[in-house]
């Protein structure tokens, strides 16, 4: 396991803001504005730009989409998910997408899950950790997707990883959809949980996706663990928010999300009164 000091010794003394998108214009511009730390796609991210693709009348070559995209995010972390679901499958498949496409420039990432659930009830929880300790073990490094628990987190860390991703907004539907209560999927939850009557919702001890972040950042400072908490699955601004004030490492972000982060009625609001009462000659001092 990477462990550190204290949080406050990393190099980054804010936190990181991934896109959370496989769609190359949305990657390019969070780049120009400024706003891009890295990049984490998945199958579900990258099937939609295909299908955009498609839409466009573009012919798709995947393998070369990919390489704009790592270029494009120049040498920030990109989060490449392999699709298979066991272990030996999984190595093999995260070995192939790491030196097919770390050369390009040098900033891939294997996502793996914390378990791909799939396959022969005995033995098919265990095949993503051996799968995170292996392609560790060999240089490659890992973000750990896919966790629901702080302790699914610290036993990736433990094999290895070098982000794990706790996915917020799922855990919050989770909860939401056990209790019956409707909820569209950008909806705000709280992030000191809700209550049903005189009972706070929760998952086994998690009262919200925040909460999850919380809980993972906390038994990771106990231990200077040096992995870092990419917050994933996060839908709105006061979400990202939220994040950050739990002390999240990076914060993965849809490019409506990063849009969100700037945007306050009051701002308008101020611009506009503010360009109602320029004076000429005060503007003539900028011309
Ligand atoms: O980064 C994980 C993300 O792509 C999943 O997000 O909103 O589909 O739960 P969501």
């Amino acid at each position: 396991m990477n462990t550190r000091e204290s949080r406050v010794d990393k190099e980054d003394m804010s936190v990181k803001i991934f896109i959370d998108s496989a769609r190359l214009e949305e990657i390019e511009k969070a780049k120009h504005y400024g706003l891009l730390d890295g990049v984490t796609t998945n199958p579900s991210l990258i099937k939609a730009a295909v299908e955009d693709l498609k839409k466009k009348g573009e012919s798709i070559d995947i393998a070369g989409y990919i390489r704009k995209i790592l270029t494009t995010a120049e040498g920030k972390p990109v989060s490449l998910e392999i699709t298979e679901t066991s272990h030996r499958e999984m190595v093999a498949q995260g070995k192939k997408l790491f030196a097919l496409f770390n050369p390009v420039a040098n900033n891939v990432y294997i996502k793996v899950p914390i378990n791909p659930s799939f396959g022969n009830q005995e033995d098919r929880d265990y095949q993503g950790i051996q799968t995170i300790r292996d392609l560790s073990e060999q240089g490659i490094p890992v973000n750990c997707t896919l966790i629901f628990t702080p302790e699914q987190a610290l036993l990736a860390a433990k094999a290895g990883a070098k982000f794990v991703s706790p996915f917020a907004g799922r855990i919050d539907d989770d909860i939401r959809a056990r209790a019956d209560i409707p909820f569209g999927k950008a909806d705000y939850f709280p992030a000191e949980g809700l209550y049903q009557g005189d009972v706070l919702l929760d998952d086994n001890g998690i009262v919200s996706g925040i909460d999850l972040v919380r809980q993972i950042v906390e038994i990771f400072q106990n231990f200077a663990v040096e992995t870092e908490v990419l917050a994933a699955s996060i839908r709105n601004a006061r979400q990202a928010r939220e994040a950050a004030l739990a002390g999240a490492d990076i914060a993965t972000l849809p490019f409506s999300v990063i849009r969100e982060l700037l945007v306050h009625h009051k701002t308008a609001e101020g611009m506009e009164k503010f360009t109602q009462d320029i004076v000429p000659a005060y503007a003539d001092l900028m011309k």
